[in-house]
C-alpha cells in the first residue's frame, strides 16, 4: 500500500524505447504531510544533538585547519570511492606533497576536483556577492567537479538535454528512469524555491528531503551522487546547523548501499518519506557522532606528540613550527619545508631529523634521495576512518 503519490509518470523515449519517466511533486510532501512526532520526532532530536556534538568538537580545537583537512579529504576520498575510483588517501597526500606535478591519474584529479568544488562552493556562500544556494550554484560546482579526464564528455556545470536511466543496460530495464530533460526547468525551479521556501519542518529534515528530491530529479548526465552529498554539506551550514563541513555522510550512504538505494526507491514508488527520514537521520547521528570520535582522537594524538616533541633533546624552534604545520601536511618533503619555513636546506633537514629522532616523522621511500617523510600515526587514524563497515 503506498502512503502517499510523490510524482506522476511520464511516457518519453530513450535509447529507441518508450519508457515511463517520473516527474516528482514539489516538495514538501503533501497527502498527507510529514509529521514530525513519535520516533520520527525522536530520530530528529538525536540529530540535531548529535550536530550540536560535532559543531562543539569543531570549536574545542584551537586550530581547525587541520581538523577540517582532515575531514574534506576523507569525504573527497570516500565520496570518489562510491563512484567506482580507487583514488586512496595516501595517493591523495603523497601527490599534493610534490608540489606543482600535475595529478598523476584521474583518481587523484577526481578527488582534488571533488575538494575544489566544495571550497568553490563555500566561498561563494559566504561571500555577500556570491552566488546564493541555487541550481547556478551547483552548476557552478559540478563544472569543477566533473573538471578533466572523466568529466569532459559528461557535460560538466550543465543541467542534462537528454533522457537518463538508472541502473539496468537499457532505459527498458532500468531502475529508475528520472524526468524527462523538458520536465526539467519544471521540476528544478520548484526545487530551488524550496530551499529558500518557508517551512515548519526542521532543517534537518528539509536537507534529507531535499537529498532525495535531487537524486530523482538527477539533473545532471554524471555527478549527481556528489553534488547531492555536497548539498546536504552546504544546506546544513546554510541553515547554520553547522559552522565547517564536518559531516561526511558518503560513508554512510557507502556502508548502507543497498539500503540507501532501496530507500530512495521507496520515496518515489511507495511515498514512504518517513522511512528514508529515518534512514537518513540515522545516518546524521552515526556519522556526526563518529566524527566526534574521530577529532578527539586526532586531537589527542596531536597533543600527545606536541609534549614529546617539546620535551625531546635536540628539538629546535624550527623543529616545532614544522611540527605545527603536520596536522595540514601530513607527508612532507625535504624542498617543502625549506619553502614552506622560509629556511636553508640543512637548517631543514635539521628539522626533519629532529621529529624522525621524536618518533614523529617516518621516512617512507628507503631512497637515499627524494626522500617522503610521513607523520605515520596520524595518518593511521586518518585512514582507519575510511574503511568500511560489515554491509559491504
Ligand atoms: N534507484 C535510485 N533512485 C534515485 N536515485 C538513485 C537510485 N540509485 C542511485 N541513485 C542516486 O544516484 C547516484 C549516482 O548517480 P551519478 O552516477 O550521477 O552520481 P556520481 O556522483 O557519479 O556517483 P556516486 O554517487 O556513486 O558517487 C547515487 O549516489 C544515488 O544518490
Ligand atoms: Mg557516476
Amino acid at each position: 500500500m503506498s502512503k502517499r503519490e510523490t510524482g506522476r509518470y511520464e511516457s518519453t523515449s530513450a535509447g529507441g524505447e518508450q519508457v515511463r519517466a517520473f516527474v516528482p511533486h514539489a516538495l514538501p510532501p503533501a497527502g498527507p504531510p510529514i509529521v514530525i512526532e513519535g520516533e520520527l520526532a525522536e530520530r530528529v532530536r538525536a540529530a540535531e544533538q548529535a550536530l550540536v556534538r560535532l559543531e562543539l568538537a569543531g570549536e574545542m580545537v584551537p586550530s581547525l585547519d587541520w581538523f577540517i583537512y582532515a575531514f574534506v579529504r576523507k569525504e573527497a576520498v570516500l565520496s570518489s570511492q562510491i563512484e567506482g575510483t580507487q583514488a586512496t588517501l595516501m595517493d591523495l597526500l603523497n601527490y599534493e606533497a610534490e608540489s606543482d606535478a600535475p595529478p598523476p591519474n584521474a583518481d587523484v584529479e577526481e578527488v582534488c576536483n571533488y575538494l575544489d568544488a566544495l571550497t568553490f562552493a563555500r566561498e561563494q556562500l559566504a561571500d555577500p556577492s556570491g552566488l546564493p544556494l541555487s541550481m547556478r550554484l551547483l552548476n557552478e560546482t559540478h563544472r569543477l567537479l566533473l573538471r578533466g579526464v572523466r568529466g569532459e564528455n559528461k557535460q560538466p556545470g550543465e543541467v542534462r538535454r537528454s533522457q537518463n536511466w538508472i541502473g539496468g543496460s537499457r532505459p527498458g530495464n532500468a531502475a529508475y528512469v528520472p524526468p524527462p530533460p523538458n520536465a526539467l526547468p519544471e521540476v528544478l525551479s520548484a526545487f530551488e524555491r524550496y530551499i529558500h521556501a518557508e517551512d515548519s519542518l526542521p532543517p534537518v529534515v528539509r536537507a534529507g528531503l531535499l537529498h532525495v528530491q535531487f537524486e530523482t530529479i538527477h539533473p545532471y548526465l554524471d555527478g549527481n551522487g556528489r553534488i547531492g552529498r555536497l548539498l546536504v554539506t552546504l544546506l546544513l551550514e546554510h541553515w547554520r546547523l553547522l559552522t565547517r563541513p564536518l559531516l561526511y555522510l558518503s560513508l554512510f550512504f557507502k556502508r548502507h548501499r543497498q539500503e540507501y538505494y532501496r530507500r530512495l526507491n521507496a520515496v518515489r514508488v511507495d511515498g514512504d518519506w518517513e522511512a528514508w527520514l529515518d534512514f537518513f537521520l540515522d545516518g546524521v547521528a552515526t556519522i556526526a557522532d563518529e566524527a566526534v570520535a574521530t577529532s578527539r582522537d586526532l586531537f589527542t594524538l596531536v597533543t600527545a606528540d606536541r609534549q614529546r616533541v617539546i620535551h625531546h633533546t635536540g628539538v629546535n624552534l624550527l623543529a616545532v613550527q614544522l611540527f605545527e604545520r603536520l596536522p595540514s601536511r601530513p607527508i612532507v618533503t625535504a624542498p617543502w619545508v625549506v619553502e614552506a619555513l622560509s629556511t636553508t636546506k640543512p637548517t631543514a633537514g635539521r628539522a626533519i631529523e629532529a621529529l624522525e629522532a621524536a618518533g614523529v616523522l617516518v621516512e617512507t621511500t628507503g631512497k637515499k634521495r627524494d626522500r617522503v617523510y610521513a607523520y605515520q600515526a596520524y595518518l593511521d587514524r586518518l585512514r582507519a576512518g575510511t574503511e568500511l563497515g560489515d554491509e559491504g
